[in-house]
C-alpha cells in the first residue's frame, strides 16, 4: 500500500486538531486543548486504491520553530488551515506557504489544499468566499469551506490532497 505523509498547518486554535480528529475517528473534539504534536494514521480510498495516510497534526503555536521545518521536509502534503471566523488566521497562512515553498525548494505542483474551518459558525463569520476564492486562486491552490462539528467537507479535504500527491 502506498503510504503519504500530511502535515496539518494553520494558526493556534483554528481547528487543525478538530480537522484532523473528524476525518481520523469521525468524532468532534469539542474542546479545546493546544496541541503539541499528535500524530494518526487512516487509510483513504482514492479512484479505487487504498492509501494510507500518516497525519501530522502540528501546534499553531509553534509555527515557525525548528521541528515544523523538519515536519515539512518529510511531508509529502500539506494542508494550510486557517478559521473563516478570524481573518487574521487566513493572512498567517502566506507566511506557512512561503515556509513551505522554501523548504521544498524547487519542487514543482506540491500537493497543497486551502482548509477554512467552523463553516458552521455563521454569526461570526469573518473571511468571504469571495476574498478566500481570490487569494487561493492567486496561489493556484484549491480551498475548501468545512466544519468538523458539523462534518462538512471534511472528507473532500483529504481526497483532493491524496489525488494530488498520488498524481506526482
Ligand atoms: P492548536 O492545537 O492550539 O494549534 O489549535 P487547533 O488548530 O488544533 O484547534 P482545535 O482543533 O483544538 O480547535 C479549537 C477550538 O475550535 C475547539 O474548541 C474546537 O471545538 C473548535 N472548533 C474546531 N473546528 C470547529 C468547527 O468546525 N466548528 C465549530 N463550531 N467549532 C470548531
Ligand atoms: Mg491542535
Amino acid at each position: 500500500m502506498r503510504e503519504y505523509e500530511v502535515v496539518v498547518l494553520g494558526a493556534g486554535g483554528v481547528g487543525k486538531s478538530a480537522l484532523t480528529v473528524r476525518f481520523v475517528n469521525d468524532s468532534f473534539l469539542e474542546h479545546y486543548n493546544p496541541t503539541i504534536e499528535e500524530q494518526y494514521r487512516r487509510e483513504i480510498a482514492v479512484d479505487g486504491e487504498h492509501i494510507a495516510l500518516e497525519i501530522l497534526d502540528t501546534a499553531g503555536a509553534e509555527q515557525f520553530t525548528a521541528l515544523n521545518e523538519v515536519y515539512i521536509t518529510s511531508g509529502h502534503g500539506f494542508l494550510l488551515v486557517f478559521s473563516l471566523t478570524h481573518e487574521a488566521s487566513l493572512h498567517d497562512l502566506d507566511n506557512i506557504r512561503q515556509q513551505v515553498l522554501h523548504i521544498k525548494q524547487g519542487e514543482p505542483d506540491l500537493p497543497i489544499v486551502i482548509v477554512g474551518t467552523k463553516m458552521d459558525l455563521y454569526n461570526e463569520r469573518e473571511v468571504t468566499s469571495g476574498a478566500l476564492q481570490e487569494l487561493a486562486t492567486s496561489w493556484g491552490i484549491p480551498f475548501y469551506e468545512t466544519s468538523a462539528k458539523r462534518n462538512w467537507n471534511i472528507q473532500e479535504v483529504f481526497q483532493d490532497l491524496t489525488k494530488q500527491m498520488k498524481a506526482r
